[in-house]
């Protein structure tokens, strides 16, 4: 995809360093440009962070490069206001802009290339490229595990129950629980990621049903 005079502008201000970690996350931040009118880009930076987070446990625990781990997880999303309304494009776009920070850094080519690849494919669910490394996929997974965490958990129940009846809140937890079963079923690149998935999607299994167990008194009156 063809960048934007922005993105090129900001892609242009950055230089080799010696803290790749804290370069790239400015520059995510910059990318992102949380301002009053896309509040929901701090929300987008907030999470690229947890992201990051999550890719330095699976890392360390499995041992992949802990440092290009954590980069390529905070660049996953960067291209996020860049893509406008077009959201599912933005795996694309966060790898056609890292492509050109991780040159403009001098990054090591081979790994850039590598991270380039891993963040156009985070979106994957369950049809996953034959050649998609454990690399890659730790990006993906790393990204899973804070989608189905307990801020994620909190939102979604949120709008489960917000002034709903008995019988909706039933539905839209149930809705919720399959879906969470359904990603407990999905391919991980690691045991560490495994567990640490399975470990999310439990914790909110149980709370959608300790919901649908409250919403069930409803009915017996
Ligand atoms: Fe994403
Ligand atoms: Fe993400």
């Amino acid at each position: 995809m063809a960048l934007s005079e922005r993105a090129l502008k900001i892609i242009a201000r950055y230089n080799k360093t010696d803290d790749v970690i804290d370069t790239t996350k400015k520059f995510v931040y910059e990318m992102l440009e949380p301002t009053p009118d896309r509040g929901d880009m701090l929300y987008r930076y907030e999470h690229s962070v947890r992201v990051a987070e999550n890719g330095k446990v699976i890392a360390t625990s499995e041992g992949l490069p802990v440092t290009d781990m954590a980069v390529a997880c905070l660049l996953h999303d960067v291209g996020y206001r860049e893509c406008g309304d077009d959201w599912p494009s933005h795996p694309q776009m966060s790898a056609d802009i890292a492509r050109e920070y991780l040159a403009r850094i001098d990054y090591d080519p081979d790994m850039a290339k590598e991270i380039v690849q891993g963040i156009s494919r985070h979106n994957l669910t369950d049809k996953l490229p034959e050649d998609m490394s454990i690399f890659q996929m730790t990006i993906r997974d790393s990204d899973d595990i804070d989608r189905f965490d307990i801020i994620r958990t909190a939102m979604a129940m949120g709008s489960s129950v917000h002034e709903k009846t008995n019988v909706e809140i039933i539905e839209s937890c149930n809705k919720q629980i399959e879906i969470a079963r359904w990603m407990m079923t999905l391919k991980r690149g690691t045991q560490t990621a495994k567990t640490m998935m399975d470990k999310e999607l439990t914790q909110r299994i149980e709370l959608l049903e300790q919901i649908i167990a409250q919403a069930n008194k409803g009915f017996s009156y």
